[in-house]
């Protein structure tokens, strides 16, 4: 595919079927989909991936994998709409995002959660990827549902313009910060792989504060032991997202921008407690948006 040919309306137009088999592909091994009424089958007779049609959604993931934001995305949702929340992490970032919405480009918001917390245009076509069900179903915001993972997009190598992910990377936690590591690691290694050549992939994400980075270093994985899953965050720095990246996109090129909100702002620190608000100099982490060239 080439850059900023689809004709996003035409592919809006068509049929759901279609739309899966002409953008995505086998989360699996990449090759070509094919879908006849609500089965999803990948068209390599070795790989026996099968997905399915459920709810206007590609399911291209196991289901039994609920995730814990199916029971959260309606406070997410309630979060996200508050004042210091969006004046942090989201008012500015919509300014950037618009610049990407050129006609005809194919965007993959992965993590995209239940509605968008950007205004969009028709210009591009938005493919949406969320390990939530319920998240997914739920957000009219993009042009294609999907119920998948950073860490296997069911996409093809260099089929997207560019990739954005709003504040997952974050999310993706294992048992160990070892394994967190390498959770992000695979996710990046995956945005790279299907963004086009001159395509950008764009990470919005909370950086914290050296002291707090220092502290979650040495005390997360005996926080995770104590917590288990309720433990299902981990801050990264920029500098090391980039280091990861690097390791398995050696060409990626960045540009870092840091964002910020007045010092007496006040809004939730933990999304999932909206009536908990602090002021945003007890707030140790500033947004960062790392916009690695490929
Ligand atoms: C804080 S929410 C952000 C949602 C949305 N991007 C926004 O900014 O409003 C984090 C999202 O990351 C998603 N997420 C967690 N693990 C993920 C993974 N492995 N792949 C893709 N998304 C993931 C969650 O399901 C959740 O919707
Ligand atoms: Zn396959």
């Amino acid at each position: 595919m080439d850059r900023h040919v689809l004709d996003a309306t035409a592919v809006r137009a068509a049929p759901l079927d279609a739309q899966i088999e002409r953008l995505l592909a086998c989360p699996r091994c990449r090759s070509p989909l094919s879908v006849q009424a609500t089965e999803i089958e990948c068209t390599s007779p070795t790989c026996g991936f099968g997905g399915l049609v459920a709810q206007d959604v590609a399911v291209m993931d196991d289901r039994s994998k609920i995730s814990f934001f199916d029971d959260k995305h309606e406070v997410m949702q309630r979060g996200n709409e508050g004042e210091g929340v969006r004046c942090l992490c989201y008012d500015r970032q919509e300014e950037l995002l618009a610049g990407y919405f050129r006609p005809g480009s194919v965007i993959v918001d992965v993590g995209c959660g239940p509605a968008l917390p950007y205004q969009r245009t028709p210009d591009p076509f938005i493919i949406g990827v969320e390990p939530s069900f319920d998240s997914i179903r739920a957000n009219t915001g993009v042009d294609l549902r999907v119920y998948g993972t950073a860490l296997a997009l069911p996409l093809p190598d260099r089929s997207v313009d560019t990739v954005v992910c709003l504040y997952s990377i974050h999310h993706m936690v294992g048992a160990t910060r070892r394994a967190n590591l390498s959770l992000v690691q695979g996710a990046l290694r995956e945005f790279g792989r299907v963004v086009k050549p001159g395509g950008e992939v764009l990470v919005f994400e909370i950086e914290p504060w050296a002291p707090f980075w220092l502290a979650e270093k040495m005390a997360w994985n005996s926080a995770r032991n104590v917590l288990g899953r309720k433990l299902d965050m981990h801050f990264w720095s920029a500098d090391v997202l980039d280091r990861l990246m690097h390791a398995v996109w050696p060409h990626a090129r960045l540009r870092r921008q840091n964002f910020n909100a007045p010092w007496l702002s006040t809004f939730p620190p933990v999304f999932s407690m909206p009536w908990l608000k602090w002021p945003r100099f007890l707030y140790p982490f500033s947004p960062v948006l790392l916009d690695w060239q490929l």
